[in-house]
C-alpha cells in the first residue's frame, strides 16, 4: 500500500490474522482487528502496542449485526477503510462420515457467510477508497479430501472470490484470494503437524503483498505452501 491505510481483519487475535495485523500495524497502517472471545482481544491487544492505531472490537464474523458494526466503528474511528480481509475461519476437524454434526452449522457460517457479509459491508467504502478485498481461501479449497466438509467451505470461498472480483473491478474495487498451505497456529490445536508447516509469516507477508499492489494492479490468486506438502 503507497501511504498509510486503514485495514479490518476479521479473526484476528491469532494465527495468521494477528502476523498480518502486528506486520501492518510495524508498517505504519492503522488496524482493525476481530474476534469472538473477549479475553483472546484483550490479550492481543496488550500484547501488540500502537493502540493508536489499533482498534479492538468482539464481532462473530457469522452475525451480520455485529459485522456491520465493525465496519461502521472501524470508519468511524480511522476515517475510511482501504482494506478489508476476511479471515475468520475454523475446522471442526471431523468428517462427515465420523463426525459431529453440531459443530458445522457454526464452521459453515463463518467460513462462507462471513466473508460474504463481510464483502457486503465493506464494498461500499472499498468502492470509496479504491480499495481490496482479501479473502484467506485455502488449499483445502483448491484440493479434494474425503468426506471433509471443511474443505468444502474453502472451495465455496475459492468461488466466491472469483464471482465478487466480477462484481468488484466495476466499481474499482481489486478482490484477492490468498490460500495458505499448512500453517502452523491453534488453528492445528490438539492435532500433529508435521515438521515442515509454514510460520505465520510467509502468509501474512503474502497479505501484504496484496495489499501492497499498486492503483490499477487487480492481484487475484495466491496459494503458500510449505515446501514438503504433499497436497
Ligand atoms: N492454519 C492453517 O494451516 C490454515 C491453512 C489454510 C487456511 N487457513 C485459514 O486461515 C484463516 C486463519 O486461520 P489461523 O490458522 O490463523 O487460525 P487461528 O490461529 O485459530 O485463528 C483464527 C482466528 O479467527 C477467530 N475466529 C474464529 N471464528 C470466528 C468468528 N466466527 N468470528 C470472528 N472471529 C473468529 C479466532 O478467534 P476467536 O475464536 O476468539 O473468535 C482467531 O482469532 C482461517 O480462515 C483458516 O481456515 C489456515
Amino acid at each position: 500500500m503507497t501511504g498509510s491505510k486503514t485495514v479490518l481483519i476479521t479473526g484476528a487475535t491469532s494465527g495468521i490474522g494477528a502476523h498480518t495485523a502486528r506486520l501492518l500495524l510495524d508498517r505504519g497502517h492503522r488496524v482493525a482487528v476481530t474476534g469472538r472471545d473477549e479475553g483472546r482481544l484483550k490479550a492481543f491487544l496488550d500484547g501488540t502496542g500502537h493502540p493508536d492505531r489499533l482498534l479492538g472490537l468482539v464481532a462473530d464474523a457469522a452475525d451480520w449485526s455485529a459485522t456491520e458494526a465493525a465496519v461502521a466503528r472501524t470508519v468511524a474511528r480511522f476515517g475510511a477503510l482501504d482494506a478489508a480481509v476476511a479471515n475468520a475461519g475454523f475446522m471442526t476437524g471431523d468428517s462427515i462420515g465420523a463426525g459431529d454434526p453440531t459443530g458445522w452449522a457454526a464452521m459453515v457460517l463463518t467460513n462462507v457467510l462471513g466473508p460474504a457479509l463481510l464483502a457486503h459491508a465493506a464494498l461500499p467504502h472499498l468502492e470509496a477508497a479504491g480499495g481490496r478485498l482479501v479473502l484467506i481461501g485455502s488449499v483445502a479449497g483448491l484440493k479434494n479430501s474425503p468426506a471433509n466438509l471443511y474443505s468444502a467451505t474453502k472451495w465455496a470461498i475459492t468461488g466466491l472470490a472469483e464471482n465478487l472480483r466480477l462484481h468488484a473491478t466495476s466499481r474499482g474495487i481489486g478482490v484477492t484470494l490468498v490460500n495458505p498451505g499448512m500453517t502452523d497456529t491453534p488453528f492445528w490445536q490438539g492435532a500433529d503437524l508435521p515438521p515442515f508447516a509454514l510460520p505465520p509469516r510467509p502468509v501474512a507477508e503474502a497479505v501484504c503483498f496484496a495489499l501492497d499492489q499498486p492503483a490499477g494492479v487487480d492481484l487475484n490468486t495466491l496459494t503458500v505452501r510449505p515446501v514438503g506438502q504433499p497436497v
